[in-house]
């Protein structure tokens, strides 16, 4: 008899079974009324009463030891079956919402890369500077009305430190370590003393190019307006330059192109005129260069400096400029499709 429960327990507790199906199989094997473990009751009943003492508590064992493994065989086919009818492989993934890039984000990049296309290459400066950079190197006199109180936000006097105005001041940077040819572009934030308003905050972004080099003229200059404009706008913008004052250029120009809601023929947003300025360029005043270091005899150089809100609302007609800042989720989906 002990030889009959030891073998039966191996072959127990050695038991496999892949489907629910098969684990009912083996409990009919050995739970049920003719099943083998009942087949063993079935002798202890016929057993001496001394017999029944010897065995009876092993055969309890044995029925509890089946009857365990059994509903354990039970219990991992129905995990993995629940398992498998929960998680449908073949389905398609649920649509994951996801953020968009900001108007400016888009546009600072489509500038970009119009200009890395043309050889320049990406150059950043700090946005917290100093007299120098913004505009002491950059010819402004010493009493021009942009150093005031009003227009630059100063955080300290002596020694000065102030928020960079505009983005001409990473042209100083690079020239006072980098010896011509240099083409670069520098996108950036900049900040301004301004009530903000529809149409002016206290901080906005700009992009400024600059390209020195022997040789480079004015010719040099306008047709890189032109092809930057053609791939903003579109190949039939027209480009339009009117003189105009910078310290930091001579001669200097304003860039027009041909307004792209009319198409020229003018409409409010062009004012009627058909034409909507973008940007302020000219040839680098050679006191910039010589300040910085670069021998303005040899080289020569132009630049060109434009706002990219500006750029913003003429592709895009955002009609108020405090929607870029105020991170209204509306707004932003607006620009899900321009990616
Ligand atoms: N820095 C000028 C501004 O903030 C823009 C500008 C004009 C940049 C002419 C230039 C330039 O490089 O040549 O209004």
């Amino acid at each position: 008899m002990t030889e009959k429960i030891n073998a039966l327990k191996a072959e127990i507790a050695a038991l496999t079974a892949a489907s629910a199906a098969e684990v009912e199989q083996l409990r009919i094997k050995y739970l049920s009324k003719k099943g083998a473990v009942s087949q063993l009751f079935n002798d202890f009943k016929q057993m001496t009463p001394d017999e029944k003492r010897q065995f009876g508590a092993p055969l309890n064992e044995l029925k509890n030891f089946a009857t365990e493994k059994i509903a354990s065989l039970k219990d991992a086919v129905e995990a993995t079956d629940s398992a498998e009818s929960m998680v449908d492989l073949t389905r398609t993934a649920a649509p994951m919402p996801l953020g968009t890039r900001h108007p400016i984000t888009l546009v600072r990049d489509e500038i970009v890369a119009i200009f890395s296309r043309l050889g320049f290459t990406i150059a950043e400066g700090p946005e917290i500077e100093d007299d120098w950079h913004v505009f002491s190197s950059l010819n402004f006199a010493a009493d021009h009305p942009a150093r005031d109180m009003q227009d630059t936000f100063f955080i300290n006097r002596t020694p000065d430190v102030l928020l960079r105005t505009h983005t001409s001041s990473v042209q100083t940077r690079v020239m006072e370590h980098t010896q011509p040819p240099i083409r670069i572009i520098c996108p950036g934030r900049v900040y301004r003393n301004e009530a903000i308003s529809a149409r002016a905050h206290c901080f906005f972004h700009q992009v400024e190019a600059l390209y020195v080099d022997e040789h480079v003229s004015f010719a040099d200059l306008r047709q890189t307006l032109l092809y930057f404009a053609r791939e903003m706008f579109g190949p039939k913008t027209q480009i339009r330059l009117r003189p105009s004052y910078f310290p930091f250029t001579e001669p200097s120009a304003e860039m027009d192109i041909s307004c792209n809601l009319c198409g020229g023929k003018g409409c409010s947003f062009c004012k009627h005129t058909g034409w909507v300025e973008i940007l302020g360029c000219g040839m680098v005043d050679p006191n910039v260069l010589d300040a910085c270091g670069i021998d303005s005899k040899r080289y020569s150089g132009f630049a060109l400096g434009m706002g990219i809100e500006r750029i913003t609302n003429l592709k895009y007609q955002v009609k108020d400029l405090r929607m870029f800042s105020e991170n209204d989720k509306r707004f932003l989906e607006e620009f899900t499709a321009a990616h």
